[in-house]
């Protein structure tokens, strides 16, 4: 998958077309509360900047629903936010194919910077639309996409828009080539033992996954709401925990073809509710008792995941073991995050929560790449090929 990069292109008085993924958590005063995305596509937009290239940036933010009140998923904040980062003024257009984006985009001198309001404003972003992606397209002289944790969808920003490039170059950024990079080769010619450790709560997305990680891995541990699944499979006991039922026939299938490389969790730490200061108990896997939810992976479990982590030559980690924001039930996820930081091996850490852990922890120098995308990241673990990608020019 050789493509073109920015780098590859001459941007010089050109208006170059970026779609990036500023997709970051805000807080009630839509302060932007984690900036890793918005730092992580800077080095590509400063290469377009440099060189005298105007700089269009476009992303999504949120899934806002159309003809709401959508003021929180404005993208204004992540341009105030941008702009302290490259210390220069960015515009802000107030839509974005309409008049404010034409007038700015206009006004934009060599060297300079705008970003469009929220494409998801638009109805025909996630509709793939074509006269909206012709309308974005035509703004641009180059197309670039350096939205690595959007690369899984086929939004118009993504794929439609390219298309309607044309002839006119298209190409990835620092970022995707990076990420792509990372994830391809760990995939392509691990150092073995080669783990997986997946978790979190979205067991739907993450089911598929295993397949794959168990052809390709020599373990693969699993955590989080994903264990439960597995417990219902083996005659097990999930008491009131998160699960979901009909994912309990594909477990078996799991189970059955993945033997002993499919390793999970022996104890679960469990709450009355999902609160802190719920009451407590540890149990053993596939034992919790009616009433009671499982809500980290327990000691022990714990003790096992970090021995296993701590071995590894290749680790891939998407998914906290645990509901990590509610204290004590962060346990399991932080002593996965100690192995893996502590650990000799490659670490690639996937995924929003994750990556927080591995942020809040001050671990983020210890591991080798914490990726921007987490449905993105487990899309390649899976196999897939991305679209958005495919269709830009080859190198
Ligand atoms: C993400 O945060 O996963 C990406 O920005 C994609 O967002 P989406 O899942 O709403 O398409
Ligand atoms: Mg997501």
């Amino acid at each position: 998958m050789a493509k073109k990069t920015i780098e590859d292109v001459e941007v010089a008085g050109k208006i170059v077309l970026m779609r990036v993924d500023f997709n970051v958590p805000l807080d009630g005063q839509c302060k932007v509360t984690d900036d890793q995305r918005i730092r992580m596509a800077l080095p590509s937009i400063e290469s377009v900047l440099k060189r005298g290239g105007r700089l269009i940036l476009m992303s999504h933010l949120g899934r806002p629903t159309i003809g709401e009140d959508n003021a929180r998923f404005s993208l204004k904040p992540v341009a105030v936010r941008l702009g302290e980062l490259l210390a220069m003024e960015v515009a802000f257009a107030t839509d974005t194919v309409g008049d404010d984006a034409g007038a700015k985009a206009g006004c934009l001198a060599d060297g300079g910077v705008m970003m469009l309001e929220n494409l998801r404003f638009n109805p025909g972003e996630k509709k793939g639309d074509a006269e909206f992606a012709r309308t974005l397209a035509e703004m641009a002289d180059v197309y670039c996409n350096n939205a690595f944790g959007t690369c899984h969808r086929a939004d118009a920003s993504m794929v439609a828009v390219p298309r309607a490039m044309g002839n006119k170059p298209k190409v990835v950024g620092f970022l995707v080539a990076k990420e792509i990079k990372y994830l391809t080769d760990a995939i392509a010619d691990p150092r073995r033992p080669f783990v997986a450790i997946l978790g979190g709560a979205k067991v739907s997305d993450k089911i598929p996954v295993i397949s794959n990680l168990l052809r390709i891995c020599d373990k693969v541990l699993i955590g989080g709401a994903m264990a439960y699944p597995f417990s219902l499979a083996t005659g097990g006991k999930v008491g009131d925990s998160l699960v979901e039922p009909d994912k309990v026939g594909l477990a078996k299938e799991l189970l059955e073809a993945g033997g002993d490389k499919l390793v999970l969790p022996v104890d679960t730490h469990c709450g009355d509710a999902k609160t802190g200061d719920c009451n407590k108990q540890v149990v053993e896997a596939g034992k919790i008792p009616d009433g009671w939810q499982g809500l980290d992976i327990g000691p022990r479990t714990a003790k096992l995941y970090a021995e296993v982590a701590g071995n590894a030559n290749t680790i891939v980690w998407n998914g906290p073991m645990g509901v990590f924001e509610i204290p004590p039930f962060d346990e399991g996820t932080k002593a996965v995050a100690q192995a893996i930081a502590d650990g000799r091996g490659i670490s690639i850490i996937g995924g929003g929560d994750s990556a927080a852990a591995i942020g809040q922890l001050g671990f983020a120098e210890r591991v080798s790449h914490v990726s921007t995308g987490g449905g993105a990241s487990l899309a390649m673990l899976e196999g897939r090929t991305f679209e958005a990608v495919e269709l830009l020019d080859d190198k």
